[in-house]
């Protein structure tokens, strides 16, 4: 077991460094928005409106603008992410197999709503376009694992391994 002994507050300031760290690498490139983006993305798992601001102030970017990409593209998020994200496929060949029930499931289980992230940060919940392995429909990802040939009783079992692990 590994032991963080840094307080939110270190965290922060470390977090904040690194978004200027990022700013001044492109500072004054032309198109460098989206990888701005992706990389504060890729540091605080979502993107905090404060930092937003910061990327205005420092960019002279207009807010309307950063916005405008930052809810265009499904990548980014505007909310913080519970540590295990459950992607629930609604392709088509999934949703012939169910998948509207899987997610039924997950919303019951996890007093959630598609979407959204349960009050212990433990898990959000999503549904996304088909994730390319169609004959093991209906699909669910957790995290950077693919589970297939589910059923609502199955996901909530799988879903249970994983609140074990918390403990
Ligand atoms: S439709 Fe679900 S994996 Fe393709």
């Amino acid at each position: 077991m590994t032991e963080n002994n840094c307080s939110c507050e270190e965290n922060n300031s470390k977090n904040e460094q690194l978004t200027m760290d990022i700013l001044a690498k492109y500072s004054g490139k032309k198109g460098s928005l989206m990888p701005i983006l992706q990389e504060v993305q890729t540091i605080f798992g979502y993107l905090p409106q404060t930092i937003l601001k910061k990327i205005s102030a420092e960019t002279k970017m207009p807010m309307s603008r950063i916005y405008g990409v930052a809810t265009f593209y499904s990548q980014f998020r505007l909310q913080p992410v519970g540590k295990n994200i459950i992607r629930v496929c609604h392709g088509t060949a999934c949703h012939v197999a169910g998948s509207e029930n899987i997610t039924l499931a997950l919303e019951s289980k996890l007093d959630v709503e598609d979407g959204q992230t349960t009050a212990d940060n433990q898990f959000t919940l999503e549904s996304v376009a088909c994730l390319g392995c169609c004959s093991l429909a209906p699909v669910v990802m957790v995290n950077k694992h693919t589970y297939g040939s589910l059923t609502p009783d199955k996901t909530k079992k799988l879903i249970k391994k994983y609140e074990q692990k918390e403990n």
